[in-house]
Parts: structure tokens; sequence; C-alpha cells
């Protein structure tokens, strides 16, 4: 068997929680591969709303092994809180949440560090969730991490100080103001209490090699979904640095944050949104500063799931997303959010970047610092209400030309179209459509 993999292709919040969960039901394990609580995947169904942060999206499905891989970093402190929440739902991790022992800790100080090293930047801040993210994975690169594995050693009481100090002297050196030093609204040794508190009450949940496991999996002929977190243009290589998160987002990290050879990909879902945004700082061509910006911004309720922060909107980018496509090697594109343009009357899509009188197919090294002026192309909206249609052909017919368009240019078929927040608001089309 092989592994399918499910990624965002723009900068992050395309949807992928929703759609995970909508293709669990054809799928024995999900497994997250990268990332950590800087995600914030959000799933509707039967009248609730859940956002999930550390644990894969197919937990509400009982019959379903979730795994925790060897890329993701773990808060013990808000991985318990995710746990709690689902325990008041009814639904019980310790069944069917599986955790790999080699996966990385974010300790208490690294979400220090992150806001410090924020701070410190001013106004040429990336816009960090400030959970730690950056501060972790740099420990983890720099050989000085702590392990979920290491928790039961004798020595990890010591270790855990060891790397406190160490941080402590780094924090010292950008002289921060007294309210950089809060966790949570809590000050470091309140919050280091509750994260120790939050590691004991995590500690029923199976810790595995999880490499073996889905190795073996694979062999055995189980179907595996890995699920991604943030997107490709926040991929550390190939995003817009140094404004992008600090893992792998792209079809390649599954290899790496779970241990599975190249051969073992088969289809790659690359999900999208049918207009643009982004959380945070940094590049973004296709930004909208008008009115129709903030349209998308209160028709699509965009405001971070993990941060609240409102999250900047633009029209649909489609040298990034080809960009995306190839890096990630997309076999199905999965559109999202079509219904935020319900009402609109024109909808436009960017078809190339300018600079100068220079046109550009891809974001290059240095196209996305330079001032880009997006070339556009316009449609003419459906405006009717799509959320809820059933059947593709029976969509209206400037939807389904928008769609045909975007197909054409990227080269890949749009085989799932999600038209609201909805679980059951999805069409997976038939090849025939
Ligand atoms: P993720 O991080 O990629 O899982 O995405 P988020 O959960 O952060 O953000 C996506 C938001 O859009 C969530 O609030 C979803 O409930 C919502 N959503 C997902 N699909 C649709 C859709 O097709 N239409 C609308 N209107 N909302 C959607
Ligand atoms: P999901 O999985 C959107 C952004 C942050 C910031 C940058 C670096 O829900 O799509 P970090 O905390 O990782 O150091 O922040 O990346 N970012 C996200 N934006 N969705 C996410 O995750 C994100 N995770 C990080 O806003 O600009
Ligand atoms: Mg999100």
């Amino acid at each position: 068997m092989k592994i399918d993999v499910l990624l965002g292709l723009q900068w992050g919040d395309e949807g992928k929680g929703k759609i995970t969960d909508v293709l669990t039901p054809e799928y024995d394990i999900i497994a997250r591969f990268q990332g950590g609580p800087n995600a914030g995947h959000t799933l509707e169904f039967d009248g609730l709303k859940h956002v999930l942060h550390t644990i894969p999206s197919g937990i509400f499905h009982a019959d379903k092994a979730n795994v925790i891989g060897n890329g993701v970093i773990i808060d013990p402190f808000t991985l318990a809180k995710e746990i709690r929440k689902l325990r008041v739902m009814g639904v019980e991790p310790s069944k069917n949440l599986l955790i790999s022992k080699r996966a990385h800790l974010i300790v208490p100080t690294h979400r220090l560090l992150d806001a410090v090293q924020e701070a410190s930047k001013g106004t040429s801040k990336i816009g960090s969730t400030l959970k730690g993210i950056g501060p972790a994975y740099t420990d983890k690169s720099a050989r000085n991490g702590l392990r979920i594995g290491d928790v039961k050693s004798t020595d990890f009481k010591d270790k855990f100080n060891a790397q406190k100090k160490m941080h402590f002297k780094a924090i010292d050196s950008y002289n921060p103001e007294p309210d950089w030093l809060k966790i949570e609204g809590m000050n470091p040794d309140e919050y280091e209490k509750l994260w120790f508190e939050g590691l004991d009450y995590i500690s029923d949940i199976q810790l595995i090699d999880s490499e073996i496991f889905i190795n073996q999996s694979l062999k055995a002929g189980k179907r595996i979904l890995a699920e991604g977190a943030q997107g490709t243009m926040l991929d550390v290589d190939f995003g817009t640095y140094p404004f992008v998160t600090s893992s792998n987002t792209i079809t390649a990290g599954v290899c790496a944050g779970l241990g599975i050879a190249p051969h073992s990909i088969g289809r790659v879902f690359g999900v999208f949104k049918a207009y643009c945004t982004r959380v945070g700082s940094g590049p973004f061509p296709t930004e909208l500063h008008s009115e129709t910006g903030e349209r998308m911004r209160k028709n699509g309720n965009e405001f971070g799931s993990t941060t609240g922060r409102p999250r900047r909107c633009g029209w649909i980018d489609l040298p990034a997303l080809k960009y995306a496509v190839m890096l990630n090697g997309v076999t199905d594109l999965v559109m999202m959010k079509a219904d935020v343009l319900d009402d609109f009357e024109k909808i436009s899509i960017c078809t190339q970047y300018k600079i100068g009188e220079t046109l550009y197919d891809f974001p290059g090294y240095e196209t996305l610092n330079s001032p880009i002026k997006p070339v556009l192309e316009d449609f003419k909206g459906w405006q009717t209400a799509i959320s809820n249609y059933k059947a593709w052909e029976e969509l209206p017919q400037g939807f389904r030309h928008y769609v045909s368009n975007l197909e054409s240019v990227l080269n890949v078929p749009i085989s799932i179209v999600s038209l609201g927040p909805n679980r059951d608001q999805t069409i997976i089309r038939k090849s025939s459509d």
C-alpha cells in the first residue's frame, strides 16, 4: 500500500482539518507529520464545531488510529487541554491516539524564547503564533532537544533544567521587558507547574515507534492518510522565508516526519481556498486592502483558529499555486470556501506576477520580496448560494466555469469541492463530472 497525503497549498488555514475528517472513513490511520500547536484544524459536524491543534483530524472516528509522528513537536500543556476537551465530548484518545517516542517537546522556555525573539524584531516580526515552534525545532536541529520518549528516564528532570538554564541565558541576552516573560498570561513558574501536570495527564497515551508502526501497517495493507499542517508557502525551505514556519510542510516532509520511503507516497491532495488568506507578516502578492478584502474576511469568518487574529485576504494566486502543485506532486486538488464568494459580482484570479515590465509564472527567490503587481483576470460571479448543493451537475454554470478554468491552468483535477464548513457540505466529484 501507499500512503496518501493531504496538505495545504497556500499560507495555511485552507480547510485541511475539515477534509481530513471527510476522508477519514476511507482510511485506517491518520497521521500528522510536522508542525505542532501552531496549527488549528476546524471540524464541523452534527451541530458541533471543534478545533484540533496537535491531534490528527481523524480522532472523532473511534475505529481509526491517529498518529502524532516523529516530525511533530508537542507541548504537553496544550495537548492535555486538547485531550481534556475531547473527553468532555465523550471521545477517548487513549484508545486511538498514538504518539511517536521521537517527537520533540516544546518546553515552557521555548515559548518565552519565541516571545522575546518576536518582540525584539519590532516591525519585522514574523507574526509567530508564539507556541514555541521556532525555538523547539531549533533545539531539535542543534541536537539539544528533549523527546517525549525521554520523559520516563531518570535524568529527564536534569536535562530539562539544563535546557531551561541555557534558554534563560539566551532570554536574558534580549534584555526582555517584564511583560514579555509571560506564558498564557502566567509567570513562567506557574506555567511550568501546569506543563508538568499536562505531561502527567497525557501519560496514558501510548508512545510507540511510529515509523515501524506505519511501515508495518502499510505492509499489512492498511490505508494511511498523512495530514499536513500550515501550508506550502509557509514551508521553511520554499515558503516566503523568513516569514515561514520552522518545518517542511510539503510532501517531502512526510518521508522525514513519519519515516517512510519516497516510493511509498500515493495520492497527494492539495487543499486551497477559492481565494487566498494569510495570517502573520510577510509577502502576499494578491492581498486586498479594500472593501472587497473586508468582505472576504466577513463572509469567510477569516479569523485565526489558533490565535483569533484577523486573516489577511486576497484573490487566488495561481503562480503560487502552480509552484505548490509542483513542489508537492499534487494528484488531486481540493477547493474550499467558494461559498464565501457567492455574493461577489466579479471574481478575480491572479495569473502572473508583474515586476516592472517583467512577467513571472512562479514565485522565484527574488520576486516575492519585490513590489509585485498581480496580473488579474476577471470572472463573472455565480451570485447563487451554493452551500446546500449536493451534486456537481446542479452547481451554477459560473461556478463550474471558475473550477474548470483553474483546473486547466493548474493541470490537475479538482476532485473535491467544499461548499461550507460542515462535513456534509462537500462534493466529491466522479471522474465523469
Ligand atoms: P485548516 O487549518 O487548514 O484546517 O483550516 P482552519 O480550520 O484553520 O480554517 C478553515 C476555516 O474555514 C474553519 O473555520 C472551517 O470551519 C471553515 N471552512 C472549511 N471549509 C469551508 C467551506 O467550504 N466554506 C466555508 N464557508 N467555511 C469553511
Ligand atoms: P494550520 O495548520 C496559518 C504562521 C504564523 C506565522 C508563521 C510562523 O492551521 O493551517 P509559527 O508559530 O509557526 O512560528 O509561525 O506561520 N502559521 C500559520 N498560519 N495556519 C497555520 O496552521 C499556521 N501555523 C503557523 O501565523 O506567520
Ligand atoms: Mg488552521
